[in-house]
């Protein structure tokens, strides 16, 4: 038996409700060891995993690491959200009676940490001083010491965090399990990741992929924090944040926005290149995953970004894609790289889109499995070197433009809002909405292709309500109300907007337009209109930029292309009306602002000729 208080103490740990809960769960789990850790001890735990195998050298400071082959993407089907009020059952959240699922955990657990260390990890989603700082601290406690490096480069960690905050803090127990035997996909399988909502308790079994591991960024990030939100007024969203100056008029817009997992938030966060704009503009790097939104007592709207990294799809980032994340994974920047190729001889890392064409030389080269690329079979010949889902882990620190005032606890004032999704047809470049209501109902019909970053479900069409399909812990129209109510609150109205940087042609599949660091144009239009500088073009669903307002300088667009993604086609909008109205009727009591909402814009679509 470990001596826990011995641990503790050496540790500095002295919150007692924190050293209560630590004994509480290695009784459950019993550990052979404890070990409470700080971002100080880094540089031991990257030698230590080097030295069993757990991480492989990637060049000067840079890691490579696999997660099991069937643990690489979240599992929507085993999450679930718990609680002890069934009116907290919602569509999305997979809701089911706390006093089911906390025994199922805690029988899964017993035991099954037994012969390894537990790692107790105090965290803070937040800076230090936020005002919503009483919601943000955690303690991670984990038997991966993978999932400790990850913390450590994604939130603020370290006793110093939590030792005064009493019993204000989420439980957040994490236990590996035995991954070979767990049934993954499976009608036998055994893994569960529940967040206990009404008890700020999170019990996640199975696992070591960040997603359903990294227990600080989408379990209290998200679900935890979204449900603390709705019963504190503030919003918790899987939003990136960016800010955009305006050199000529030294005028600052902070846009935060939702767009489904692998969608492109952190693609657009932090690639936008002014340069390409004649060096006017600025854009600062805030957060590219989740934002928490509150009105200030200034009565202002303000949005802060509560990780301290970035998880990002390694895949398709190239120099011309996203030079900025490649700036941040550079050597000596700690960076982690999960589930991409390796070379066991050279040391590099790939993955699909990372350069037109794979290695020409074989040798060394292993898949995201671990199996050698020259023993492929023809069959296997066209399989990804990557996973899809591959990820690279870096801090903030890294990015080269990370705003200056990352960490103020004040936050940022947000003046626009935007979503979007993978959608091939229908939703044009971008379309600004004025109407508050309308925005929120703009959020809550966003469909979308989903993506690999959930298991089994790439490019099914489905709605993701503000892009929090997977993360909703509480009911949708509670959710819809409670957007409403924040927003409703802020003295200044943020702008609304949707984008769509996927829309293709229906022939040849090519996407219509550019993306990636050409996105800029859009969001600077929005801003002029947001300012009155610019019209627009009134439709049923928002107003649209005029070919004339948007900067198109430098690029190279097909005019029919650029005819369809400022055009709506009201035909095949006026169908989405019906898929929305069937997707919203499955939320009960749904506020009537909503609904009219979606009346008025498909009266304006039967009116539209
Ligand atoms: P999560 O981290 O899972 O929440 O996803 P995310 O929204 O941050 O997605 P990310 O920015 O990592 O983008 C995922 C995929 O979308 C990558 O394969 C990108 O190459 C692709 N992508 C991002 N932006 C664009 C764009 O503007 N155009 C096109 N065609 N693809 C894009
Ligand atoms: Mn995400
Ligand atoms: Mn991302």
């Amino acid at each position: 038996m470990v001596d826990v208080d011995k641990v503790l103490d050496e540790a500095g740990l002295t919150n007692p409700h924190v050293r209560e809960y630590v004994k509480e769960w290695a009784a459950v789990t019993t550990p052979e060891r404890i070990e409470v850790v700080s971002a100080a001890d880094d540089a031991r735990l990257v030698a230590e995993a080097l030295e069993s195998g757990e991480f492989k050298p990637a060049g000067e400071g840079l890691y490579y690491s696999q997660s099991y082959y069937k643990d690489t993407a979240r599992s929507e089907e085993r999450t679930i959200v718990a609680t002890n009020d069934p009116a907290d059952k919602g569509i999305y959240n997979n809701w089911r009676p706390a006093s089911e699922m906390k025994p199922k955990l805690i029988e899964l657990m017993t035991g099954a940490s037994a012969g390894k260390t537990m790692y107790v990890i105090p965290y803070l989603m937040s800076p230090k001083g936020s005002p919503l700082a009483e919601f943000a601290a955690g303690v991670e406690i984990t038997d991966n010491r993978s999932v400790v490096m990850q913390m450590i480069r994604m939130a603020r960690v370290g006793a110093e965090y939590i030792n005064d905050l009493g019993d204000s803090f989420v439980r957040a127990v994490h236990v590996t399990g035995d991954l070979p035997n767990l049934g993954q996909g499976t009608p036998d399988d055994k893994r569960y990741f529940v967040t206990v909502a009404d008890e700020r308790t999170i019990l996640h079994f199975g696992s070591s992929y960040g997603g359903n591991a990294l227990l600080g960024k989408i379990a209290h990030g998200l679900r935890q924090g979204s449900y603390d939100g709705w019963k504190n007024g503030f919003l918790v969203e899987q939003f990136m944040l960016l800010g955009i100056t305006d050199k000529q008029t030294g005028e600052k817009y902070n846009i935060c926005g939702g767009f489904p997992s692998a969608s492109g938030k952190t693609n657009l966060a932090m690639t936008l290149a002014p340069d390409a704009l004649g060096d006017r503009y600025y854009v600062e790097f805030y957060g590219d995953d989740i934002a928490w939104l509150w009105v200030g007592e200034d009565g202002k709207l303000y949005g802060m970004n509560p990780e301290n990294g970035v998880f990002g799809v390694a895949k398709d980032t190239n120099e011309a894609t996203n030079p900025t994340a490649l700036d941040s994974i550079q050597p000596g920047s700690g960076a982690i790289f999960t589930n991409v190729a390796y070379n066991v001889k050279t040391q590099e890392v790939w993955w699909e889109g990372k350069t037109k064409n794979p290695p020409e030389d074989l040798d060394g080269w292993h898949d995201w499995k671990g199996e050698a690329i020259a023993d492929r079979t023809p069959e296997q010949a066209g399989e990804p070197w990557a996973h899809p889902n591959s990820r690279f882990t870096t801090t903030m620190g890294n990015v080269p433009n990370v705003a200056k005032d990352y960490e103020d606890p004040k936050g940022v004032e947000i003046h626009g809002i935007i979503f979007g999704g993978r959608t091939r047809d229908r939703e044009p470049l971008i379309r600004a909405i004025d109407d508050v209501a309308e925005g929120v109902y703009d959020g809550l019909t966003l469909g979308a292709e989903a993506t690999f970053a959930a298991d089994g479900l790439d490019g099914q069409l489905r709605y993701d309500p503000m892009s929090m399909r997977p993360f909703m812990s509480y009911p949708e129209a509670d959710y819809a109300a409670h957007w409403l109510e924040v927003i409703g609150r802020a003295s200044e109205k943020p702008v609304f907007a949707h984008v769509n940087w996927f829309q293709r042609d229906a022939e040849d599949g090519h996407f219509l337009w550019p993306g990636y660091r050409e996105n800029l144009r859009a969001l600077l239009w929005l801003m002029q209109y947001k300012n009155g500088q610019v019209e627009g073009r009134r439709t049923a669903v928002g107003v649209l930029p005029t070919e004339e307002e948007l900067n198109l300088e430098g690029l190279d667009l097909p005019q029919e292309d650029l005819d369809r993604i400022l055009t709506i086609d009201v035909d095949r909008w006026r169908q989405e009306m019906g898929f929305r109205e069937e997707h919203l009727n499955q939320f009960e009591g749904l506020p009537e602002e909503i609904w009219e909402a979606h009346r008025r814009v498909a009266k304006a679509l039967d009116d539209e000729s």
